[in-house]
């Protein structure tokens, strides 16, 4: 067991030690603006104040920031995410983290049970086609991104065609929300961290 804080910054440093892909880097900081909006909004529902609220809402940082960290290395079925699994093990990740870095891929096997879960995985796809939908606006910003627009783009088979509508439809059911909400709450999420996203 290597012996290692378990914050934001050591997940940041982890996910740039495994990716070299920018693509991938911006990925996975614009789920985790989505999904740590998540928790934030969890924590306010669960009455969490102050050094409770936070360490919630860093818990989703740190999942959505490592969702993806095998990805670069080891795209395949049989090895995303199950490597970068085996890794956070050894390294003592919280067992939360890695059930919801598991239970993003349909095909682990491993069902979505907790909130973070579902958060992860509702905001997974959705933050993809978010950041498709900004490219294509002529300031290519995040801030001209509208919902009624992003459902239009949803119908549009052949734009962003690699992400599963059925997954970001899926994904808002199971945690429980409305897709319009949904989608509305994460192109605040990722207004907020527009300059970080470069959008
Ligand atoms: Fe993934
Ligand atoms: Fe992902």
């Amino acid at each position: 067991m290597v012996t290692m804080e378990h914050t934001r910054v050591t997940a940041w440093t982890l996910l740039n030690e495994w990716t070299t892909s920018p693509g991938l880097i911006k990925h996975a900081l614009s789920v985790e603006a989505c999904t740590r909006a998540y928790g934030v909004k969890r924590a306010a529902e669960l009455g969490l104040a102050g050094a409770e609220a936070d360490a919630l809402a860093e818990t989703y940082s740190i999942t959505a920031l490592l969702h993806d960290f095998d990805y670069d290395k080891h795209p395949s079925a049989e090895e995303h995410p199950f490597v970068g699994n085996k890794i956070l093990t050894e390294q003592g990740w919280p067992g939360e983290i890695r059930h919801a870095i598991l239970a993003h891929a349909d095909y682990s096997g491993v069902p979505r049970e907790s909130h973070l879960d579902k958060a992860l995985f509702a905001c997974d796809e959705l933050a993809g086609f978010l950041t498709a939908c900004a490219l294509v606006k002529p300031t290519k910003s995040i801030h001209d991104v509208e919902v009624a627009g992003v459902k239009k783009k949803m119908k549009d088979k052949a734009f962003a065609r690699a992400v599963s509508r059925d997954d970001i439809r899926n994904g808002a059911e199971g945690l429980g929300v409305d897709l319009d909400e949904h989608i509305g709450f994460c192109i605040k999420a990722m207004q907020e961290k527009a300059g970080e996203l470069g959008l």
